[in-house]
């Protein structure tokens, strides 16, 4: 195991009964809020009510910035921190799935610098400061309610890129696995896919961490047991609950910690939600299988072992032939959660995976090094047979 610093400062507010809390911690950082959502499911859910009542109720002014698209937009981004100079708003609160998150992230980490926000995700610019963050959370998946990373969206350059800074990490997080009841079946099942690639890219390592693999294992084996179990009673309290916490275990640091893991499934499919615009989970799901079968080597093989007999309960003795049937069953695992497993039946045309393939590297300026080296050839092999 390698050194690490772990250093995770968001406070959790876990549970149903946590929203009388609310008031009292966005206080601690400011009293004029810029209120953010997405394009309306809190308004029907009622969840926009609760949180509105209660601002009110505890004399917080808000303002509002409704609207933020699946795949954000860095243009609600500039429309946000429009928002927050004209008003001089001291604290973001965002309502919603890691879209939303994301996009208050870049509101927060962007309103200070004197140029475009978009500069920050390509680089040109870096964070020194940013507005406070508190997270409502409605969706289990992305993890953005206790990581300090966002994806945003560049229609006009056909760019889906992240950026990491330690100033945006939300200060906290309610989590309500009650408010996560109204989310349909395809987004759970995006959702849980999600919460197991976040999982799957710190796993899939050469590194011998004892404790971090087997966290990572318990997440997977919940992803399994709930994942389908949410999507059929929705309001199921204890798979919500369960989905829900593991989401933001996978990916707030923990699993990554003493490790060398080099996330390459991400950025594969951040290039296709960038061409086309498909759900993010459904992407993961759909590549991470392929994606193993082209990782099977002498060296990797018996951790795809390992993870088929301990995930998946694969009785095989033999290694090759277990990693085969781990693999085998995370397909059939994200078939039974009703996800279309090829890329062409998401709207993702032919002609343009040699391109998406060409922009995954040279977004990272360099071969992913992770379970195995991927070239450019070597994604554009894995998006073939995900297609
Ligand atoms: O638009 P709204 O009204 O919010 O509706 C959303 C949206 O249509 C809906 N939804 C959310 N909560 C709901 C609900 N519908 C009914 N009831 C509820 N309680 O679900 C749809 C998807 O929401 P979205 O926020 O887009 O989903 P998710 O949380 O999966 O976020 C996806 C985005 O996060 C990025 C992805 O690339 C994508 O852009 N990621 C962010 C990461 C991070 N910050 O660390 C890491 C991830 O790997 C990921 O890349
Ligand atoms: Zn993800």
């Amino acid at each position: 195991m390698k050194d690490f610093i772990f250093d995770v400062k968001t406070k959790i507010l876990f549970g149903e009964d946590q929203l009388e809390n609310l008031g009292r911690e966005i206080k601690k950082y400011g009293n004029k809020v810029l209120l953010c959502y997405g394009t309306g499911s809190i308004k029907k859910n009622g969840i926009y009510d609760d949180i509105v009542g209660e601002l009110k109720k505890d004399g917080i002014e808000y303002f509002e910035l409704a609207g933020i698209e699946p795949n954000p937009r860095v243009d609600s981004a500039r429309e946000g921190i429009r928002l927050v100079r004209e008003h001089g708003i001291s604290f973001i609160l965002a309502v919603g799935g890691g879209s939303t998150i994301d996009c208050a992230k870049l509101i927060a980490g962007g309103y200070k610098l004197d140029c475009d926000p978009w500069n920050i995700l390509t680089g040109k610019a870096k964070i020194e400061e940013a507005l406070p963050i508190g997270v409502v959370l409605t969706l289990s998946a992305t993890g953005s309610e206790m990581d300090d990373s966002a994806v945003i969206t560049n229609l006009e350059t056909k760019e889906k890129l992240a950026f990491a800074n330690a100033h945006v990490l939300p200060k906290f997080a309610l989590m309500n696995p009650k408010y996560t009841f109204t989310v349909p079946k395809y987004h759970t099942a995006a959702g849980t896919a999600d919460i197991m690639s976040h999982t799957m890219e710190n796993y899939f390592t050469l590194d011998d961490c004892y404790f971090q693999d087997g966290v990572a294992e318990a997440i997977l084996k919940t992803c399994v047991k709930y994942g389908r179990r949410a999507m059929d009673e929705p309001e199921n309290y204890e798979a919500r609950a369960n989905l829900m916490w593991a989401s933001t275990w996978a990916i707030n640091g923990l699993l990554s910690t003493g490790k060398s893991a080099d996330w390459s499934v991400h950025p594969i499919e951040h290039e296709v939600s960038a061409y086309f615009d498909i759900t993010h989970g459904v992407g993961l799901a759909i590549i991470t299988p392929r994606w193993l079968e082209y990782c099977m080597n002498e060296e990797t093989t018996p951790k795809i072992a390992r993870f088929a007999r301990e995930v998946f309960e694969v009785e095989e003795r033999d290694d090759k032939k277990a990693a085969e049937l781990g693999i085998l069953a995370l397909y059939k695992f994200f078939e039974s959660l009703d996800i279309p497993m090829h890329l062409r039946d998401t709207g993702v045309t032919e002609d343009k995976l040699e391109e998406m393939a060409k922009m995954t590297i040279e977004h990272k300026r360099r071969n992913i090094r992770g379970f195995v080296e991927l070239s450019e050839e070597a994604v554009l092999e894995i998006l073939r047979k995900s297609f």
